[in-house]
């Protein structure tokens, strides 16, 4: 199914067009379709239990990093979903959407005691630590609350799995979880410290992994831990597989199917009666969104044809952060035959950088064009900023064909009211 689809030779979410939602909310406005959010869940729901069967216990725990919108998290609640988190603010967002801490996990390489302590009153289902000096603050803070926290140490595999350098987290040169030879002590310890459980095992080991391979190494080496560590007395409940599920940026990646991964799990774990727990974040939202953007003007240079649009870096890095590529569409349907025109996209910022596609082709161009930046739902609002004293881009989410603000714009003086010249 198809949400951001010509109608008319007009672009709509779902059945709503660009050109009403622009004329409401103007641009630069992210834009999501909650039931394309709400279907890739069920994608991966329906997988697993095709696989696993229905009754499987298992958790997804959706990543919240990748699209935090309390909106978009709520649509994921509404159907199940319980929550990955990797600090309060996180944890603040999920409890105000109306996940439990049941169903959150908590992540994160640096919690402080401030964090620990606030998860620890949240009751979160599971802390993912990261070194042995987070657990011994944690032991500390539960033992002071007459708590056991449930932990599970985040195994760092040294497994390269691909992809962009900047996201890749499994290797042995990354700050993440605690080396694999040292998990059994990591283990035999954590069982002796007060104000902890022992409940499982997780694992991540990167971002956009569209080949299975690494995941399957990773899982080789959870299946091994898991055996030594039930050999050696612990109660292993829990399995956190993390997160990683590649998407097709573009026609020449193509990711591994769902029911592919779904396989895997099933080869790997089926037979375990742990609770599965996954931590999806692009496979749900990046599809689910597109940046609506305005030509501010076109621009030739040198050998260049420049468009020149009203977003930027600030309101999407990944592409002058990672070099990543998001396809730019006019939102009126190109005729069939037209000639188009290569055309960089660029932003107004004041950063050679700020380069949204190099080479986005487009067939006759105006100023005042409307353009779709695609596959934006995931990483896109959430690492926005208002560099350059640009305003905080707004999103919209599309509901029963409804168009809904769920984050207004928030305007340049807002931000400077909260700024001060010393007397
Ligand atoms: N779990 C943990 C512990 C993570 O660190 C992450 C992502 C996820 C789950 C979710 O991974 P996903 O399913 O979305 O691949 N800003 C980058 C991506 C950074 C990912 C960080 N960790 C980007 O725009 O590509």
């Amino acid at each position: 199914m198809n949400y951001f689809s010509f109608k008319d030779g007009v672009l709509h979410v779902d059945n709503i067009s660009v050109l009403e939602i622009e004329k409401k909310c103007a641009t630069p406005v992210y834009i999501y379709s909650e039931l394309c959010l709400s279907n890739n869940y069920k994608a991966l729901e329906e997988a697993l239990e095709n696989k696993l069967g229905k009754s499987h216990p298992k958790l997804i725990a959706y990543s919240v990093k990748a699209n935090s919108n309390v909106a978009v998290i709520n649509v994921l609640k509404k159907i199940n979903s319980g929550a990955d988190v990797v600090s309060s603010g996180e944890l603040k967002r999920v409890i105000k959407a109306g996940i439990t801490g049941e169903n959150i996990v908590f992540s994160g390489v640096g919690k402080t005691k401030d964090e620990l302590f606030f998860a620890l009153d949240a009751d979160v289902m599971q802390f993912n630590i990261e070194s042995i000096s987070e657990l011994e603050m944690l032991s500390e803070i539960a033992s002071f609350k007459n708590k056991k926290a449930p932990i599970a140490f985040r195994i760092n595999p040294d497994i390269d799995a691909g992809g962009h350098e900047k996201i890749s987290t499994g290797g042995s040169s990354t700050k993440f979880g605690i080396p694999y030879k040292q998990a059994i002590n990591a283990y035999e310890y954590a069982k002796t410290l007060p104000g902890i459980k022992v409940v499982g095992i997780d694992i991540h080991i990167g971002s956009q992994i569209t080949d299975l391979e690494p995941f399957k190494l990773a899982f080789n080496k959870v299946l091994l831990l898991y055996k030594e560590l039930i050999k050696n007395g612990h109660n292993i409940i829990n399995l956190d597989l993390g997160g990683g599920i590649g998407v097709s940026y573009d026609e020449n990646t193509k990711p591994f199917l769902i029911s592919e991964y779904a396989d895997l799990i099933k080869e790997k774990f089926g037979s375990l009666d742990c609770k599965l727990i996954f931590e999806p974040g692009r496979y749900i939202t990046a599809n689910a969104g597109i940046l609506l953007t305005k030509v501010i003007r076109k621009k030739e240079s040198y050998n260049n044809s420049f468009v020149i649009v009203d977003a930027a870096m600030n309101d999407i890095l990944r592409p002058a952060l990672y070099d990543a590529h998001h396809e730019v569409i006019s939102v009126l349907e190109m005729k069939k035959g037209k000639e188009v025109t290569d055309y960089q996209v660029v932003g107004p910022i004041c950063e050679t950088g700020d380069i949204i596609n190099r080479k986005a082709r487009l067939s006759n161009i105006k100023d005042g064009d409307l353009l779709a930046i695609k596959f934006a739902g995931a990483y896109g609002a959430v690492m926005s900023s208002y560099y350059n004293s640009r305003d905080l881009v707004p999103e919209i989410m599309i509901s029963n064909n409804k168009i809904n603000v769920i984050r207004k714009r928030i305007l340049i003086e807002d931000f400077i009211s909260y700024e001060n010249i010393p007397e």
